[in-house]
């Protein structure tokens, strides 16, 4: 990633930031979560002649079709645009990395789903979170559900060229929601500290992350402006230890739920997580007690029903992410984790 740009009201300089990468004719394009849509915020975009501003639906966590129809719509109107700039959560986010990347690359964002098969920078992009936990302003990939699977398009021209953390867009988000992507930091700094991939780049900003995730949500009684300056440097740091290291059984287990279920990775890490004490100890009773006294609720019996086929799918795509049990269980992972052991597992979900 490039440059960051750090403070309560930053979003006010997002105007000046993004001045000297316009390109004569060429607009910048904002993709702003549909939540905003009418908001105050929404007409704090800087606007300036051919520019245009799409309200993503991230109803649903974002689709490779949806990634490939929003970059040719803007081919189509366009031709080439001077910058993509994504102002959301995660969803918002990701969207305005794919896009970035598929104005400059030919075909589908699906051909693109993995590791280095990126081979050409996108446009101009900017990450602008507001919501504060995955780490996806920091990350070098964007994560996408396509055809046949979920995954993200892992590049080094994946991460942004400039993010604008103002803590301020964060602070009206409702508290559960709030909380589950504040988890995914946590579970991220759990996964990668007890990890097999650990190193001393992972372990500091790891460290640092989970020290924030603690003052927020186990020292401090009630939410204010401190926590979400807090936690907005949670997921920076959060997102920097897992970029050098991968995450664990919890991300793995619930990328199953997202693909068969379409349950939302801030809340389908939450799920899973409260029932890892095998794997986690320390972390899940922590976890719980963040829980209880944050006042959340954790969906409960979501697998409940679920036939012996849909399970399979489930145990299919969460095996299929390899290096997130190797980095949780060492080499020998697919000795300890058998699919008996994960079905028994997401029955319990
Ligand atoms: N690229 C990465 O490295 C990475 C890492 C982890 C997760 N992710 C992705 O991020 C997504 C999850 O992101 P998320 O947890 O931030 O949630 P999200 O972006 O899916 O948004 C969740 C909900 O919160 C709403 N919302 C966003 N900001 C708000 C605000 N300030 N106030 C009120 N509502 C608001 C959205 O409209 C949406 O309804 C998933 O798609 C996941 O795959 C990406
Ligand atoms: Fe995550």
């Amino acid at each position: 990633m490039g440059y960051v740009i750090y403070g309560r009201g930053s979003f006010n300089q997002l105007d000046d930031i993004i001045a000297p990468h316009r390109k004569a004719g060429a607009p910048m394009v904002f993709l702003v979560d549909h939540f905003f849509e009418g908001k105050p915020l929404a007409s704090r975009v800087p606007l300036r002649n051919n520019d245009k501003i799409i309200f993503v639906d991230v109803t649903y966590e974002p689709k490779t079709t949806y990634v490939d129809s929003l970059a040719t719509q803007l081919k189509d109107e366009f031709g080439t645009i001077s910058g993509v700039i994504g102002i959301g959560g995660g969803s918002a986010m990701d969207l305005a990395k794919a896009v970035s990347l598929m104005m400059n690359n030919p075909g589908s964002s699906a051909d693109y789903q993995g590791w280095d098969l990126v081979k050409q920078a996108g446009v101009y992009k900017v990450g602008v979170p507001t919501l504060s936990g995955t780490g996806a302003e920091v990350s070098r990939t964007t994560v996408l559900t396509g055809p046949t699977k979920k995954l993200g398009m892992n590049s080094d021209f994946t991460p942004f060229d400039q993010i604008v953390l103002d803590p301020e867009l964060t602070a009206d988000a409702p508290a559960n929601q709030r909380f589950y992507t504040g988890m995914d930091c946590y579970i991220h700094c759990i996964e990668s500290l007890t990890g097999t991939y650990l190193n001393e780049f992972s372990k500091s900003y790891g460290e640092k992350a989970l020290q924030l995730c603690r003052e927020v949500y186990v020292d401090k009684n009630g939410w204010d402006a401190d926590s979400d300056a807090k936690l907005m440097m949670a997921s920076y740091a959060g997102g920097m230890s897992i970029a050098y290291s991968q995450v664990g059984v919890a991300h793995a287990v619930s990328y199953g739920l997202s693909y068969l279920l379409g349950t939302k990775h801030g809340v389908g890490n939450c799920i899973v997580f409260d029932k890892l004490e095998e794997y986690y100890p320390e972390g899940v009773k922590e976890f719980k007690l963040m829980v209880a006294k944050n006042n959340i609720d954790i969906p409960q019996h979501i697998c409940a029903g679920l036939s012996d086929e849909d399970f399979g799918k489930m145990i299919n795509v969460s095996l299929g992410m390899r290096p997130l049990w190797e980095n949780a269980l060492g080499k020998d992972w697919e000795k300890i984790i058998t699919k008996k052991k994960l079905r028994a597992l997401y029955e319990q979900l």
